[in-house]
């Protein structure tokens, strides 16, 4: 009799995007639903509930998030799941909220380790937090450029700004956190960050915290601060912090030249 071979698993890893429901693809919930095994991340359990109802065959990998364990080490071992998943055969979704890819560390690396393996691999895109930013702050990242950074990648390792482009601060909430604690409260690290920003921006340069909603029936919050105030506010873990430009863009007349651009048909 002719054997079955062993069923090859696969991994897709698809984005809730991050409004509840509403934010995630046609294509992304087709493969939620069609998976034979669910491993999820996502930020508030009315998501994981809400995943729960497109395919019961869910698990929250957030079991691996311990306040006395390094981000890195959370990481490995969420990675270490979803690879073991795909290896048992199984056609396996990784969800995490958001964009799957931005800023999250597990998703590519299980990539990367089920490819090298010889096994399917792929991402699927979804909203993320800066793609709500901008439709609710309305920046245009094409009229100033954009620049963007983790708050303690910026830190550790001697990024530089340029202060006539739009920033966009991520992990505001966990500055120098290299472990999964909860910190609602403004500390020293903050403080640390804000001195930093200061080499580049004026004191009462306004500053946005942004907080985009998880829920329709929510609105998002967006408090807009003097830079010099940060240090003293409350930052819900989640937020996003967005700095506006604070010089204009500087038009380099020789280029236009080169490039022969009638500099009077420019919009800025
Ligand atoms: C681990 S990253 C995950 C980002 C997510 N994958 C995405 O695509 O937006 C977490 C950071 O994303 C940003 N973020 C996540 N949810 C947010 C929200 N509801 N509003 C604003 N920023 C958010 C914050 O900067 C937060 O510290």
């Amino acid at each position: 009799m002719k054997k079955t071979p062993p069923q090859k698993g696969s991994l897709t890893i698809i984005g809730t995007g991050i409004k509840l429901g509403g934010h995630m693809t046609q294509e992304s919930m087709s493969v939620v639903k069609s998976a034979d095994r669910v491993l999820a991340v996502v930020a508030e359990p009315a998501t994981f509930e809400w995943l729960k109802r497109l395919n019961p065959n869910i698990k929250s990998l957030a079991v691996h998030y311990d306040k006395n364990k390094y981000r890195h080490q959370t990481y490995q071992l969420m990675v270490d799941e979803i690879v073991e998943s795909v290896e048992n055969g199984h056609k396996t979704a990784a969800v995490f909220y958001g964009h799957p890819g931005v800023f999250v560390n597990p998703s590519h690396k299980a990539i990367k380790r089920l490819k090298d393996l010889g096994y399917e691999a792929k991402m699927l895109p979804g909203i993320s937090a800066d793609a709500c930013l901008f439709a609710e702050l309305s920046v245009d990242p094409s009229r100033n450029g954009y620049q963007a950074y983790e708050a303690t990648d910026f830190l550790l390792f001697n990024r530089t700004l340029d202060s006539s482009v739009s920033c966009v601060i991520w992990q505001i909430g966990v500055v120098g956190k290299m472990s999964i604690e909860k910190v609602e409260q403004a500390d020293d690290n903050l403080k640390v960050l804000v001195d930093e920003l200061l080499k580049y921006y004026p004191k009462s340069h306004e500053v946005i915290l942004y907080l985009s909603s998880q829920f329709n029936i929510i609105e998002s919050t967006i408090k807009r601060l003097p830079l010099s105030e940060l240090p003293v506010s409350t930052i819900p873990e989640l937020s996003t912090l967005f700095i506006p430009p604070a010089k204009p863009k500087q038009l380099n007349l020789t280029m236009a030249k080169k490039l022969n651009i009638d500099i009077s048909k420019i919009t800025t």
